[in-house]
């Protein structure tokens, strides 16, 4: 009998599970997919490390994770600056001097400032209906029809005008000439890919891979003292309640005969008309030199029970629902619901460590 099977391999397993093992518990690990890692896996392929379910940028201000998740792996100065591609035309992300500069010529703050304020009070609108106003109001005309608009719209699959303003609450300008995406003091990608993150924390712990735990509950469930549970928490209590919602995505994976495709590693497609919404080059994350090069495409899509949950919709009728489905879980004996999918928050993987820390300190009563 194991202390705890902990169902899925993703890093609030995995960082689990590694926790628990140092604390002299015996864990199982089991995964319904072909591999560990959850969404932070990486395929190699022509020895480039394939971000398999989209590009993942490890990013975070707080030290203590910075330096917990280098016991593992080194990590690369990879600094995120993603370029937007508006009908053929090339901007810097996030919306900086260097983007003011190819949108309107301008050389100094002052004169971006004004620009966008002025376009903000031509609108003159109050109180924001809907996302498309919270934009305008936010940052002017220019900047949201060819870098916000049509992108949102693809993500979501409506129009901006029929989604909530909530989803936009800030929408980050910078007046320096800066393309650092993220503003945190540590960032980068792990030298070798980030399956060391995985085999690191998994090492010496029991892992099965393909099995899913509804498959064959009960018997698992006998396996262990207590259960971690990563999956989906609406899936765990047979959807009683009603299915929470997600957005979906679709990956498009090309090996192309050449060096480089496009020069950077995020490129935004930001027009409504080409369907995907980037094209990530994978071998950028880590200054590859290798003589091919792998490219995804990839396409927002309506999320159906059985598709991968990629991103919770945290709307008010969803809260309101997980909080129902809260309720639940704890009033289960002897389960953890934890990450991404087990408590239906769109965390990235610092806060899932994060939580997942916290998770173990509760557990074992004790400071990490
Ligand atoms: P995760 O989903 O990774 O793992 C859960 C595991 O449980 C999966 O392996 C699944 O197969 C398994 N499972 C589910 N149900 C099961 C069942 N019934 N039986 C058995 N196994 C089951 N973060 C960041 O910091 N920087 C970034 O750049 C990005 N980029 C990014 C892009 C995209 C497209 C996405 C979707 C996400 C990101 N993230 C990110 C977020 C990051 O992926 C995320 O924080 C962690 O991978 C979440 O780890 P979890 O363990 O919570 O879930």
């Amino acid at each position: 009998m194991f202390d705890y099977l902990i169902v899925g391999a993703g890093l609030f397993g995995a960082v689990f599970a590694h926790e628990a093992k140092k604390n002299g518990k015996s864990c199982l690990v089991i995964d319904k997919r072909n591999h560990s890692g959850g969404n932070i896996y990486c395929r190699q392929t022509d020895n480039i490390n394939v971000h398999e379910y989209g590009a993942h940028i490890f990013h975070t201000s707080d030290k203590t994770i910075w330096e917990y998740i280098q016991q593992f792996v080194q990590f690369n100065h990879y600094i995120n600056s993603p370029i937007a591609n508006y009908k053929g035309e090339l901007y810097n992300l996030p919306f900086n001097m260097n983007t003011f500069y190819q949108l309107w010529k301008v050389q100094t703050p002052k004169e971006a400032q004004q620009i966008i304020a002025s376009q903000i009070a031509d609108l003159n609108i109050q109180e924001p209906q809907n996302l498309e106003d919270q934009a305008l109001k936010l940052v002017g005309k220019d900047i949201y029809e060819k870098l916000i608009k049509g992108y949102t719209e693809k993500q979501w699959g409506v129009s901006c005008t029929q989604l909530p303003p909530f989803i936009i609450r800030r929408l980050p300008v910078r007046f320096t000439f800066d393309n650092n995406y993220f503003n945190d003091t540590y960032q980068g990608v792990p030298v070798g890919g980030y399956n060391k993150i995985i085999e690191g924390l998994l090492d010496g712990i029991e892992t099965r891979l393909n099995i899913d735990f509804f498959t064959d509950r009960n018997q698992l469930t006998k396996l262990a003292h207590k259960i971690v549970y990563t999956g989906c928490i609406d899936e765990y209590f047979e959807y009683q309640l009603g299915e929470l919602e997600y957005r979906s995505l679709k990956f498009e994976h090309e090996q192309l005969d050449m060096q480089n495709f496009q020069g950077n590693a995020v490129f935004n497609y930001t027009d409504r008309e080409i369907p995907y919404t980037r094209i990530i080059e994978h071998k950028h994350f880590e200054f590859g030199t290798q003589k091919t090069t792998i490219i995804t495409k990839e396409y927002p899509v309506q999320w159906q029970r059985g598709m991968e949950c990629y991103y919770p919709i945290n709307n008010e009728k969803n809260t309101q629902l997980y909080n129902r489905y809260k309720d639940l879980a704890n009033a289960e004996n002897n389960v953890i619901f934890g990450g991404r999918l087990g408590e239906y928050k769109y965390y990235d993987m610092h806060q899932v460590i994060g939580a997942a820390l916290k998770s173990v300190q509760k557990e074992f009563n004790h400071e990490i």
